[in-house]
Order: structure tokens, then sequence, then C-alpha cells
């Protein structure tokens, strides 16, 4: 892990989105190092989802740049102004960025093997036989080597939503966006995706993570940031923020914490 790197491998840089007359993202600065575990938090509504789509394109920004490893991501600069990315170059960047959702959106009518080794195939060209190899390690490693051959239906939250880590995987990405990756499960399978999460973390990964899991945020997370209205309200390292915040947001939303 070298997340003591200083040079920030994520970086957002005054990011504004406006939904019509709604002013949503009012001015997000925040950067991610590699090996670095930042956890987004905040209460519904105060625009984590949608910052967490900016950095892979699939929300456009009204101001500011999303840059990852020194591109611009999801944009052109031509003579000071932004243009859209070719569709092309925008799915190059995207295969860095592996993207893992509250729902699964595994295709039900594809095996588990089917659904892990689709993209690598697709995308990133790997022969069938490549691609099957590693979909049984990465299933290996998220405890799902017995279910490859299983459809979506047939499995538990816990484990769709590993396989939904275990897909991502396969892209070899550089960085991890999780959308609360738990939310949509029942209490007792939040622990088996946070721990595979948690192993990611250990081995290096550089993952950006909404969470409502503030436990699992102050024990993995290198860093917090809390959205408060479109903006951030504080941030910096876990265990300054969660155990002494500065902002009267910030005093709110973490006196929940035992
Ligand atoms: N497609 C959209 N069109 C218009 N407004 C939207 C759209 N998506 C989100 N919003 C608004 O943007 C604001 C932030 O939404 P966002 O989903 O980013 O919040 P969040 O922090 O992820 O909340 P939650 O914890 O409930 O997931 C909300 O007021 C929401 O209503
Ligand atoms: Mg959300």
């Amino acid at each position: 892990m070298n997340h003591n790197d200083p040079t920030p491998f994520l970086r957002i840089e005054g990011v504004h989105k406006f939904y019509g007359a709604d002013h949503i993202l009012r001015g997000i600065d925040l950067s991610v190092r590699r090996g670095e575990v930042v956890c987004i938090l905040g209460r519904s509504g105060s625009g984590k989802s949608t910052l967490l789509r900016t950095v892979n394109a699939l929300e456009p920004i009204t101001a500011g740049r999303v840059i990852l490893d020194g591109s611009l991501i999801g944009y052109i600069e031509k003579g000071g102004c932004l243009y859209h990315l070719p569709a092309e170059e925008l799915a190059r960047q995207r295969a860095r960025i592996g993207m893992v959702f509250q729902h699964f959106n595994l295709f039900p009518h594809m095996t588990v093997l089917e659904n892990i080794t689709m993209a690598p195939q697709l995308v990133l060209k790997q022969t069938r036989k490549a691609a099957e190899a590693q979909a049984m390690e990465l299933l290996e490693k998220v405890g799902l080597a017995d279910k490859a051959y299983a459809y979506p239906a047939s499995l538990s939250g816990g484990q769709q939503q590993r396989v939904a880590i275990a897909r991502a995987l396969a892209m070899r990405p550089e960085l991890i966006l999780f959308d609360e990756p738990t939310s949509a499960l029942d209490p007792e399978l939040v622990g088996e995706v946070l721990g595979v999460m948690r192993q990611l973390a250990s081995e290096g990964m550089t993952m950006l993570i909404v969470t409502h899991e503030l436990r699992f945020a102050r024990d993995v997370s290198h860093k917090v940031v809390l959205m408060h209205e479109g903006r951030v309200a504080e941030s910096g390292p876990t265990s300054k923020v969660m155990s002494a915040p500065r902002t009267p947001a910030a005093k709110t939303f973490f006196s929940t914490l035992t």
C-alpha cells in the first residue's frame, strides 16, 4: 500500500451540479491517493450518490473537473473549454473504475460465471478460458467458488453483492466506487459484504465508498468526507473527524456514533 504517496490519484476540483434550478453539488473538492480508502458520509439527499456518479462521468457536471491519474474524466479540454469525451475514450476511462451499487444489477439470465466473465471478454478482449480462470479465482476470494454455475435469483442478497464485487474486480480496476453496497441487505448479510471490502482495503485497493456503516468507516477508511447540503462539511483523517468533529454538521452527524 502506498497511500502515503502525496500525489492524489483522483482529484475532484470545484465540482458543481445543477438539476434544473436545484443546486445539488455546491463546489466539491476531494482527493484520493492510491491505496487510500475514503468513505463519503452524510444524510439522505446531501448529494453523495450524485458526487460518486461524477467520478465516472455517469453524471455530467456543471462546473469544475474530475481528474484521474492526471486525465480529465468525461471531458477533453481544448482552448480553455471542456468538451464531452468521445464514447470510445469514455469507455476506456470507465474500464479503470469499478462500480458497485446498492442494487446488485446482476444479469438474471446469466450464471454467476457468465456475469463475471462477460465484460473482460468484451472490453478487455480476454479469451473465455482466461476470463473463466480469473473469475474462479475471484469467486474463491469472495467465498463463492461453489456458486459459479448458479443463477443470481438462487443467491442471497449478500452473495449477489459479493458476485457484483467479483464482477467489478474482473475488470482489474484501479479505483472502485461503492454506493451503499450494504443498504439493501438484511442485517445478518451485511457483515459478509463488508468483510470482502475490508479485505480489498487491506490489499491496497483504492476505494471511494458511500456508506451509512459508521463502524465500518471508522475501522477501515483512512479518510472520511462528510457531505451536508451539497457541500463537504468536514473531511480529514477518519479518527480525527469521527472522534473530534469541528463543524456543527459533523458534530450532529457523529453524535449518534457509539
Ligand atoms: N436525476 C435527478 N433529477 C433531479 N434531482 C435529482 C436527481 N438525482 C438526485 N437528485 C436530487 O439531488 C439531491 C442529492 O441526491 P443524491 O441521490 O445524490 O443524495 P444522497 O446523498 O445519495 O442520498 P441517499 O443517502 O438517500 O442515497 C437530492 O435532493 C435529490 O432529490
Ligand atoms: Mg445515495
